[in-house]
Order: structure tokens, then C-alpha cells, then sequence
């Protein structure tokens, strides 16, 4: 009798899931990988918070998130652009370990494209007078008064293209692992330019 190869036996095929999952992730708020957490360095060990994974290019490897420029992550990265991120999908029990080096994208075409592609309830985000982590007397959104409590139109959220970013990281190393009642599997790629190392890891 054949014993049916799953996608998990192979290097390849658990590579080939863990881009799908990614570009799921990207695609669709609803799954765990749209939530992942980006790790920088920082002056007190590492610095952590929730993303939204905006998007993933396969070919070339990279992760984009967006974020203010004027918050303390772009500092960190301007400092050392080796990132990590996690990615934990609950009912599979897969975890997706990445590094990767991160470039910042402000005031280029690359920045402009994924600009045009936000909506207007992200673009809020980044049009707070103060900068993100800014000291306040009482609790609030930050936002002027014109964009208070209200849907303002695409013109009048063109004000935060300025502390816009997008965050696109090149991925150089995934550890992957999942938790099977029939035994847990881990493995590791590594790219070392364009030449992939993968090996399967005691879990
Ligand atoms: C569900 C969720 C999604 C988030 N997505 C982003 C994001 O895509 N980009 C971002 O800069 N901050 C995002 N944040 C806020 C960050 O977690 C963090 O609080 C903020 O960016 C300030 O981080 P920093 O001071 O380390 O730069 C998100 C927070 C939550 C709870």
C-alpha cells in the first residue's frame, strides 16, 4: 500500500504552505497571520508590538506593514534594520518564526503605491498632530478636531501621507513548527542570497 505524502513530509511542501499562509494572512482580516508581531532591537533588549501584515511579495521575499513614521519602532529600525516577527495560527497550531532586514519607505514611489492603497479609516491613523507615544492629560484619539467622530473623505485624510511609512522587510530566515497529537515537526530556511538551506529541526 502507498502511504499518501502530506504537504507537512516534505521541506518543500512545508515551505510551499507557509507562503500561502502568508499571502492568506495579507489578504484577509480575519486569520490569525493578518495579526502578526514585529520585534525590533531596542535600548532595553527587544521591543514588540501587533502589526497588520499588509502585504507579501513571494519572488523576492518581503513582509510590508505600515506605521507612523514619527513612532519609536522607525527609530529602532533606523538603528538596526534586523527584525523579527511571529505569526501563530491558533487552529492549525502552526507557529512561523521570521527575520529579515527592513528598509523604510517614506517619501518614495514604493511608499506612494501602498499610500494610494489604504483606506480612509487606516489613513487616520497617521494624521494625529502629536506623534505616536506623545504624554496627554486625558484620554484621546489625538486626531484634530475636524477628524473627530466622524468619516472624513479620502482630501481630507491626505494629511497623513506625510507621517506615512511602509515598513518592507526581506526575509532571511523562517524557523516553522507545529504541534501534531502524532508528533510536533519544526524546520528551518535560510537564504543565503538567492540559495535556500532548509533542514528539519528537533522540535
Ligand atoms: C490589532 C492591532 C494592529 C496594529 N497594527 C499596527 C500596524 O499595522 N502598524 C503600526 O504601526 N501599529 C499597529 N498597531 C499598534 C502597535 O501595536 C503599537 O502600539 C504602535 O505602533 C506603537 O508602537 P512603537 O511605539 O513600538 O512604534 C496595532 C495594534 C493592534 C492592537
Amino acid at each position: 500500500m502507498k502511504i499518501k505524502k502530506e504537504k507537512w513530509d516534505t521541506l518543500d511542501g512545508v515551505l510551499d504552505k507557509i507562503w500561502l499562509m502568508l499571502e492568506q494572512g495579507a489578504a484577509h482580516s480575519d486569520d490569525p497571520f493578518h495579526w502578526p508581531v514585529l520585534g525590533t532591537k531596542a535600548k532595553e533588549g527587544c521591543s514588540l508590538r501587533t502589526v497588520i501584515l499588509r502585504q507579501v511579495n513571494v519572488p523576492d521575499r518581503i513582509l510590508v506593514c505600515h506605521t507612523d513614521a514619527r513612532s519609536a519602532k522607525v527609530q529602532e529600525i533606523m538603528k538596526s534594520s534586523q527584525t523579527s516577527w511571529i505569526f501563530y495560527h491558533p487552529k492549525k497550531k502552526i507557529q512561523v518564526r521570521i527575520s529579515g532586514h527592513a528598509r523604510l519607505h517614506a517619501r518614495d514611489p514604493y511608499a506612494d503605491r501602498q499610500w494610494a492603497d489604504t483606506s480612509i479609516t487606516s489613513r487616520l491613523n497617521y494624521c494625529t498632530f502629536e506623534p505616536p507615544g506623545t504624554p496627554i492629560d486625558k484620554p484621546s484619539s489625538g486626531l484634530p478636531d475636524f477628524l473627530r467622530n466622524k468619516i472624513p473623505t479620502i482630501l481630507e485624510t491626505e494629511m497623513g501621507r506625510k507621517h506615512f511609512m511602509a515598513i518592507a522587510v526581506q526575509i532571511f530566515s523562517i524557523d516553522w513548527l507545529i504541534l501534531k497529537i502524532t508528533g510536533n515537526r519544526r524546520a528551518r530556511f535560510e537564504w543565503d542570497g538567492d540559495r535556500l538551506h532548509a533542514t528539519w529541526l528537533v522540535p
